[in-house]
């Protein structure tokens, strides 16, 4: 199997975890390479339902090695509590491996986290307060600890002083937020360093020789195209590059390595957190009225589309073939695996969006200034449902009711990839393989 890059192509829970878990047995390696326990991949083990936040879901396999990348930030605790969970579960994480230089999340990133969104009010960004944008401040302000850092005890105790001497003032006199004593944190992350010690290694050159050899590797993108630090929606975004290009600089392995580009998208949009959403439909709750909040509603219960890391709702909208075509564009997608088909069946017509409008200007690419993405109103297509019949056995293509596939062929159309995965359902088999 060519090594692929699987990448979000909205603004995350595309169903990224469902894919990478169906298509890891084909691959030797499955490599995160951004983001940390922000991510919420869900994955169905027997009849249960697994969230992964920092394990690779290439776990799930024992001839595939799970890896984190340099590029990943990791909350140690909830790593070790992630990989207690998979074990008791049946599944062990014997063969993952570390990198060393990805960063570590301390308890003072979760703080700055959640104060920042506190002082930013209205503006706030809805982060999932893990700590994961105030990590990635320090490793780009080269203030990090790493994860070698905590194979020697002693660099590990200067690292943090070094680290205290500016975190504590700030706590203290910025956010009138308790302080942390090097002994505190020692006490906490040293037994964690016992733990996690067997599964560091040099993974760069590990995924490398790889590569020699010939062996195949799935890279699995966290987040999404959207929330990407460069091209998504700054700054209502998360803070890593969770776009294709990230899957080199977030491993160490070159991006002539790389064969074949796989965007998730789902057959409609959701987001989480703040930031512009053109399609977005609204809620009752949030006094929306007419057909509107009917849609949005009927997406939200129909799709179960809550957060897996932070249990919040999520903001649904139509599918958005501007966005669509964006992430081709800025991922290099090769092609396309779409996934919660199924949810669609509960409509009676369908919307997608081929461009927006705003100031009287028609704007069929992603447009240069945000403010117009806040001011965007939707150009739609209305499309013919097929309202009432169940798709989620559908095994072919062929299977499939008439105005489904007239859907996936338009989606294919205005978005100018091809979609070569169609997902009918959270299991692994109910998946339709077009092309792959
Ligand atoms: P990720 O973050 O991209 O891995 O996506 P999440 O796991 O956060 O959210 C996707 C949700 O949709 C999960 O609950 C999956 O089990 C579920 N899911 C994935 N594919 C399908 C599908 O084709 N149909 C339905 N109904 N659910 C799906
Ligand atoms: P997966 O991998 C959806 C969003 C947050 C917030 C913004 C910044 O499951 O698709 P952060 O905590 O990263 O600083 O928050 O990014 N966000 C996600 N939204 N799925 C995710 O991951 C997300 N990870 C972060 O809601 O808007
Ligand atoms: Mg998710």
């Amino acid at each position: 199997m060519p090594s692929t890059v699987l990448v979000g192509a909205q603004w995350g829970d595309e169903g990224k975890g469902k894919i990478t878990d169906l298509i890891a047995r084909d691959y030797d390696y499955v490599v995160r390479y951004q983001g940390g326990n922000n991510a919420g991949h869900t994955v169905i083990h027997g009849d249960k339902k697994l969230a992964l936040h920092l394990m690779p879901s290439g776990v799930m396999y024992k001839d595939c090695v799970p890896v984190i990348g340099n590029g990943v930030v990791i909350d140690p605790g909830v790593l070790i509590k992630e990989m207690a969970m998979l074990q008791a579960e049946g599944i062990s994480c014997e063969n993952l491996k570390i990198s060393c230089d990805a960063h570590i999340i301390m308890p003072y990133h979760k703080d700055f986290d959640g104060a920042d969104e506190k002082r930013l009010g209205e503006n706030k960004i809805g982060t999932t307060k893990r700590g994961i944008g105030p990590c990635y401040q320090d490793k780009v302000a080269r203030k990090g600890i790493r994860v070698q850092d905590l194979l020697d005890e002693k660099i590990f105790r200067l690292k943090v002083q070094t680290a205290l001497s500016q975190k504590n003032p700030i706590l203290e006199k910025i956010y009138g937020l308790h302080t942390y004593t090097v002994e505190e944190i020692c006490d906490e992350y040293l037994p964690y360093a016992r733990i996690l010690k067997p599964f560091m290694a040099e993974t760069a050159q590990l995924l490398n020789e790889a590569v020699r050899n010939g062996k195949s590797i799935l890279f699995e993108g966290a987040q999404g195209t959207l929330l990407d630090i460069d091209h998504g929606t700054y700054p209502y975004v998360t803070s890593s590059s969770c776009c294709a290009g990230g899957a080199a600089t977030g491993t160490g392995v070159g991006p002539k390595a790389i064969d074949r580009v796989l965007g998730i998208q789902k057959a409609y949009v959701t987001r989480v957190g703040e930031g512009p959403f053109p399609t977005e439909l609204s809620f009752p709750e949030d006094g929306g009225t007419g057909q509107d909040a009917i849609d949005g509603e009927l997406l939200c219960s129909a799709g179960h589309e809550f957060g897996v890391t932070t249990g919040r709702k999520r903001r649904c909208g139509w599918f958005d073939a501007v966005i669509g075509r964006y992430a081709a564009e800025v991922n290099g997608l090769t092609d396309v695996a779409l996934t919660k088909l199924d949810v669609l069946s509960e409509f009676d017509t369908i919307k997608v969006c081929v461009a927006y409008e705003c100031d009287g200007k028609t704007y069929d690419y992603f447009p240069m200034q945000q403010s117009v993405l806040f001011h965007a109103k939707p150009v739609y297509v209305e499309l013919p449902g097929w309202k009432g019949i169940d798709i989620t056995g559908c095994r072919t293509y062929d299977e499939l009711p008439e105005n489904t596939c007239k859907y996936v062929e338009y989606l294919e159309e205005v978005t100018g990839v091809t979609m070569s995965i169609v997902s009918v359902g959270p299991d692994r088999d109910q998946t339709i393989m077009r092309s792959w």
